[in-house]
């Protein structure tokens, strides 16, 4: 972890773009003073405004008590039951969304077919009696493993209904991962599909869940989507086409009253280790700002139609295309397939023929549509468009001044949302009514979300001056845990900075939630993200951990050490860089290098494949023998190494690493 101090800040962006008074007037959040008065409330009594906003939610029990936080450990809404897929799906069908749209969905060959709130209720009961029919009881565990099709919102939420937590695994990730997920979970079903479209070709999911399930001995059931129509193995008795037992299912399921603190759903994410962490999300303090930040942040009108594209492979596609929305009666739009497919305006005609009115995407997918110019995006009229939003990784004052001009027309405010998978929810993003935003700025964090920028000691940094972004209270949707390592869950966010103080006058030290990422605030108290500190890569805002490539890249036989860095991308945000020293004897030549890229795509996927492969014949390392990933991060960037070489063992390693190079 590098010292704060060394963090560097480089951006300087000195525009500001006020609220637009047509906007602001409308908005939930309508002023500053208006949001100021929800800060100071919450700054006031946390737990009394937590509470209050809780009351927002449809509760079968009420709570006891609002909080219990024992550090590490939190435990929001004591005492209350209520049900996830009922405050998404029943509660709305007592009055007129009954038969709004729930849920309209655009398959990538074209099709539409769009689901009323009853009738998403109807699939969602039907397939929780199916899950039931098949052994799933609650606390089971279900992996999900789907395309974008509605029936992975349908299975998410029967999981739900239940109480079985879900772990959905990006359909992108290989067959060894989907498997290393399942056994972590020891999961006892798999939802996936036959296949799924995307490029214009059918990716074969039922063959990775068949290569994963004979090595995942809990697995007793598998649930296939009949979606691309492609031929499948088929195990009789373990194996079910989904609509064979939907077709069979009783549309009649009570939603089962479930503790505040009964798991929702796992969702595996890289940390700085080679193993993928479970981060565990609950019931109710996930719903409750899962929801609120809809209206919050989105600011969400009952007239409105809300596109998140993100993939429900990612915490962005559980919190926003699926529980947030939902809770909050919208209508979702969601697509399968790829943004570029068939036409580089895919995205611009699916706005305009939908009238989508709040568009949230990827700071990497707006410097790709940037590529190409604004020509795809004046074909269409995208008036109907009333907010932008964006996620997943720093987004450079370049594309958002690109997205505010060419997407938005100068009209639509553009909520740069921070949070992760570990946040559960959005925490710090402009509210659009009342917050001014500077591009390449997340602003400033929620009401009830105390995050800042410290250094080691946990003191707050000055203005203009990096050091670790942190959270000081715990907050209703935190994750309360990595499934089955409560001593990683502590270790890696309770334990690195705590409130300053010193143990030996007696001063009570309380642990921060530790981010993982580097920041700093501006004169104005603005937040400017710098991106990850630990061993993390954000890769097109995929998080993938450099271990995790590194020890698939050692797994293979020619390979004798491996170094994993991200390089700067100008579309990707970070490209994979991988420094391999081959076995005494192997040829590092081009065929190795697709070799490895190939092998790297089958221990993970396709999305942790390096960009580029260096050969070498020895790492830089320390004398105690670690290897010096700054050095390989600055050649990996195409600079000369500038920094501190006294440490390095070998200094002819690095000069054999530079000659390559030039
Ligand atoms: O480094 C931050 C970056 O993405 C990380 C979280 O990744 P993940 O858990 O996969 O969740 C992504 C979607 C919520 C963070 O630690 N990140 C996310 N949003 C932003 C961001 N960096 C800068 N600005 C953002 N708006």
């Amino acid at each position: 972890m590098p010292e704060p101090a060394k963090i560097s800040v480089l951006l300087k962006e000195g525009r500001r773009f006020k609220p637009l008074p047509e906007f602001s007037r409308r908005a939930h959040v309508n002023s500053r003073a208006a949001l100021e008065r929800l800060r100071r409330q919450a700054a006031r009594d946390p737990e009394g405004f937590w509470a209050a906003q809780a009351r927002s939610l449809e509760w079968i029990k009420p709570w006891r008590k609002t909080l219990d936080w024992r550090p590490p450990r939190a435990r929001w809404f004591l005492g209350g039951r209520l049900n996830v897929s009922a405050n998404c799906l029943d509660r709305h069908l007592a009055g007129p969304l009954r038969q709004k749209a729930a849920l309209i969905w655009e398959g990538e060959p074209g099709e539409v077919r769009t689901f009323t709130y009853q009738q998403l209720h109807g699939e969602v009961c039907r397939f929780a009696n199916v899950l039931k029919s098949l052994g799933v009881r609650r606390g089971d565990r279900v992996a999900i493993y789907m395309p974008m099709i509605p029936e992975a919102a349908v299975a998410m939420l029967a999981c739900a209904r239940i109480g079985a937590p879900h772990s959905v695994v990006f359909a992108g990730f290989s067959a060894e991962a989907l498997r290393d997920r399942i056994n972590d979970a020891a999961a006892k079903l798999v939802v996936t599909a036959d296949g799924g479209w995307r490029r214009g070709n059918v990716v074969r999911l039922k063959d990775a869940v068949d290569a994963a399930v004979a090595q995942a001995p809990t697995i007793e059931h598998v649930v296939v989507v009949k979606r691309a129509g492609c031929e499948v193995a088929w195990q009789p008795g373990r194996d079910v086409w989904w609509q064979e037992a939907m077709a069979v299912a009783s549309a009649a399921c009570p939603a089962s009253p479930l503790d505040s603190e009964h798991p929702l759903f796992i969702l595996y994410t890289s940390g700085s280790t080679g193993k993928p962490k479970g981060v565990l999300h609950t019931q109710a303090g996930y719903l409750l700002q899962a929801r609120l930040t809809m209206e919050w942040v989105f600011d969400l009108k009952p007239e409105d139609l809300f596109w998140c594209t993100a993939d429900v492979g990612w915490v962005t596609g559980h919190s926003y295309v699926v529980y947030g929305p939902l809770a909050a009666g919208a209508t979702i739009l969601m697509y399968e397939g790829a943004p570029l497919h068939p036409g580089p305006d895919r995205f611009w005609s699916m706005i305009e023929r939908h009238k989508v009115t709040i568009f949230y995407t990827a700071p990497t997918a707006i410097r790709a549509f940037m590529r190409l110019g604004p020509e795809p995006a004046r074909r269409h009229d995208l008036s109907c468009l009333r907010l932008l939003g964006t996620v997943g990784e720093p987004i450079n004052p370049e594309a958002w001044l690109w997205y505010h001009k060419v997407i938005g027309n100068g009209r639509c405010p553009i909520v740069d949302t921070w949070w992760q998978t570990e946040t559960g929810a959005i925490m710090i993003a402009p509210v659009p009514g009342a917050t001014p935003t500077k591009p390449g700025s997340a602003t400033l964090p929620l009401p009830g979300i105390e995050a800042d920028v410290v250094d080691r000691d946990g003191r707050p940094v000055p203005a203009g001056t990096g050091g670790f972004l942190v959270v000081k209270r715990p907050w209703p949707s935190m994750l309360r845990g990595i499934y089955g390592d409560p001593s990683r869950y502590a270790a890696q966010y309770f334990s690195q900075v705590s409130s300053p103080g010193s143990c030996a006058r007696g001063e009570r030290r309380t642990p921060y939630y530790f981010t993982g990422d580097g920041a700093r605030r501006d004169e104005d108290g603005y937040f400017w993200m710098l991106g990850r500190i630990d061993d993390v890569l954000n890769v097109a805002g995929h998080r993938l951990s450099t271990m995790e490539i590194e020890s698939a890249l050692v797994s293979h036989p020619s390979v004798a050490e491996a170094a994993v860095v991200g390089r700067p991308d100008e579309v990707l945000g970070q490209a994979v860089t991988a420094f391999v020293t081959p076995r005494v004897g192997v040829q590092a030549c081009e065929n190795l290098k697709d070799d490895l890229r190939q092998h790297v795509a089958r221990a993970i996927g396709a999305i942790a494949k390096p960009a580029d492969i260096r050969f070498t014949e020895a790492l830089p390392k320390t004398r105690s023998g670690k290897i010096m990933r700054r050095l390989l991060r600055e050649l990996a960037a195409g600079g000369s190494v500038r920094g501190d070489v006294t440490t390095l063992e070998d200094l002819s390693v690095l000069a054999r690493l530079q000659s390559d190079e030039e």
